[in-house]
Order: structure tokens, then C-alpha cells, then sequence
């Protein structure tokens, strides 16, 4: 089992981090290193969902740091602010503007044939990136690199069945609610369906369901639904960690405990992401118990894209990245589900 402390992963993203930025074979083999003029430029435009997260704004980092002029690139950014009008807006800029890719990270996953469409018909490839977009025709996008958001919601509750069978807990006295990501999104999609065929697997009794929108305060405002309306929740499934620590804010503030021990009256809080340092903070010193990572360094996974293109090659269509989990105890050192096995990193105090 590995065992690093916050800051030691803290340290290795870092390093990803500045790796990719100092254009670790970012560049597009037919474009020069240096004195770019912008002729020499691959054009990207990029819609990206928001910053509603801390995940979306290392994510958007990612990006910036790969696609740069030293790289190679001209990037035009545009944040939609949650909006899938304010996407499509920005890709029919992007075609105006005759851009050499548009990469998307879809707020949701319906609603892209039409101007899906009018990007094939200006012979402009679209990489998807993040969560997916549901079309009637595949051919309407180049390729996809994201995560397995249904696989990442079963491998944290195979963590939890492991865990209550661990102390004895009989399925019956887990009364456990799912704190949504935004509805309609893969991520909020996946985790969901995730939860519900484990939950239904292990007899937990699941209390309700309230929308976080991936934000810290709409997680405030689920929490606070959720107690409410149902005082004996003690497990909460938050769809992402913006929302655990919203949840956490609620729970305290109610006179409740954060911790794994639920039979002694505590409140297990698990969640996903993974990225920043009060959320890893939050495990550390145990109040979630259990994290699905979410890695949200894209960006070089799209410039390899790129590359590959611009070489005449034909990259893979689905690109699944492969994510661990972290938790506050050693106690459960694997997770398998679907024949997919995860060493669980133990997230220690500093
Ligand atoms: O689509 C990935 C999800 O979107 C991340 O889990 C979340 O934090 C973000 O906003």
C-alpha cells in the first residue's frame, strides 16, 4: 500500500504540473520551437465549463500551461459559466474565427448535434475532453479523454462496502445521500449510477437525493435539504469535493461529527476529486473517509492528441484515464470492482 502525505501529492501534481508546462513534447512536431511567428501557430479554441470547482480551475491551468506560443499554439479560452448556450456560442466563434481544433469540455451531454454539425462541415476536428457528449453520430467529434465516472462511483462504494463490513455494520443502518454534481453532466451521470446499483447491490438505505451543482455552496444548500428532511443520514456521497466541503460546513454547523465512525454516531463523508489541499486536508485528519480521484491534467493528454493528428495519425477514439483512491485508513489496502483493481493511497497529516 502506498502511503503519501498531502504535501507529498501535492508535490507530485506540482511537478506534473511544470512539467507539462515547460512543454514536455507538447509541441507539434511541424511547427518550430522558437520565434514563432503566429502563421506558425496551431490554433486551439477551448470551451470550458466554468470554474465552479477547484478541479475545473487546475484543469483550465493544465490547458493554458500546454497550449502556449513557446509550444506552438495560439489559444482562444472561453469560460461558458455553466451555460451549454454560452458553449455553443464559443464554438461558432471558433469556426468563424477558422480555429485548427476546438477541444470541448461539455457542461452536459445532450444538446451537441447541431453545432457538432456545423464544426464537421468546416472540416474542423473536435476533441471532447472531460465528460462526454451524447450524439447521434460519432463521427461529429475526432476523440474523447476523460474519466470513468460510473467506475469511479462503484470503486468508492466497493471502499465503503468493505469498510461497514469491516466494523460489523449491518447495510440496514446505512442511511446514505447522494449529493449530485450538475444534472445531465457525464460526471454527475456516472457517479449517480454508480451509487444507485451499489447501493441497491448492499441493502443501503438511501435517505435522498439533492443537487450540488459541483459547487461549495450549492452543497451547502443539499446538505442543508438533506437534514431537513432526513435528521439520521449518516453517510454522505457528495459527487464532488467542492460539495463535500460545502456538506462538511452544514454538518458541523447542525452539532454533527465528520468521521468514519458511524456507529458511533458520526457522519461518513466520501467524495471525488482529489485536488486540493483543504479537501486533502479534510482526510488527513479524518473527517472524509474516502476519496475517488479525478485527474484533471488534460491538458498534454490533448496536445498528444493533437500531435498525432497533425502526423496523419488516428488517434484512439476513447481515452480512459486511470485514477486511484485515496482514504484516511490502511485498514483496506484494494479496491476491485468490474474487474478493475485500485490501490488505495492513505492520505496522512503533514
Ligand atoms: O467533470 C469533472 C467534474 O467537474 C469534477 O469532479 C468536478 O469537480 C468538476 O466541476
Amino acid at each position: 500500500m502506498r502511503s503519501l502525505s498531502a504535501k507529498a501529492i501535492c508535490f507530485i501534481m506540482m511537478i506534473s504540473l511544470c512539467c507539462f508546462s515547460a512543454g514536455c513534447d507538447s509541441r507539434p512536431d511541424n511547427v518550430k520551437t522558437e520565434n514563432n511567428t503566429e502563421e506558425d501557430l496551431v490554433v486551439v479554441g477551448f470551451s470550458q465549463v466554468g470554474s465552479e470547482s477547484y478541479w475545473r480551475n487546475v484543469n483550465t491551468e493544465s490547458m493554458k500551461s500546454v497550449f502556449t506560443k513557446e509550444n506552438g499554439y495560439r489559444l482562444i479560452f472561453e469560460d461558458a459559466q455553466q451555460k451549454q448556450t454560452n458553449q455553443i456560442t464559443a464554438i461558432r466563434s471558433f469556426i468563424q474565427r477558422e480555429v485548427d481544433y476546438i477541444v470541448l469540455a461539455p457542461v452536459t451531454e445532450t444538446g451537441w448535434d447541431t453545432v457538432l454539425t456545423e464544426a464537421k462541415e468546416a472540416g474542423i476536428p473536435v476533441i471532447i475532453v472531460d465528460r462526454k457528449v451524447d450524439v447521434s453520430d460519432d463521427s461529429l467529434f475526432t476523440c474523447w479523454v476523460g474519466s470513468d465516472f460510473e467506475l469511479e462511483g462503484m470503486l468508492v462504494c466497493m471502499w465503503m462496502s468493505k469498510f461497514f463490513d469491516l466494523k460489523g455494520i449491518d447495510p440496514g443502518d446505512v442511511h446514505i445521500a447522494d449529493i449530485q454534481g450538475t444534472l445531465g453532466s457525464s460526471a454527475q451521470l456516472g457517479r449517480t449510477k454508480g451509487f444507485d446499483y451499489m447501493a441497491d447491490l448492499h441493502g443501503w438505505d438511501v435517505v435522498g437525493y439533492a443537487e450540488g451543482e459541483f459547487t461549495r455552496s450549492k452543497g451547502r444548500e443539499a446538505m442543508s435539504e438533506i437534514l431537513r428532511k432526513n435528521d439520521d443520514v449518516n453517510v454522505v456521497y457528495c459527487e464532488n469535493d467542492s460539495e463535500a466541503l460545502g456538506a462538511i460546513e452544514v454538518l458541523e454547523a447542525a452539532g454533527k461529527k465528520c468521521g468514519s465512525d458511524i456507529a458511533g454516531g458520526e457522519v461518513m463523508i466520501v467524495c471525488f476529486d482529489g485536488i486540493s489541499e483543504e479537501v486533502r486536508a479534510c482526510v488527513a485528519n479524518g473527517k472524509i473517509s474516502c476519496i475517488g480521484e479525478c485527474n484533471p491534467l488534460h491538458g498534454p493528454r490533448v496536445a498528444s492528441i493533437i500531435r498525432s493528428l497533425e502526423a496523419g495519425d488516428e488517434p484512439e477514439k476513447y481515452q480512459y484515464v486511470t485514477e486511484g483512491i485515496f482514504s484516511d485508513t490502511s485498514e483496506i489496502e484494494k479496491v476491485m470492482i468490474s474487474g478493475q483493481e485500485r490501490t488505495v493511497t492513505v492520505i496522512r497529516q503533514p
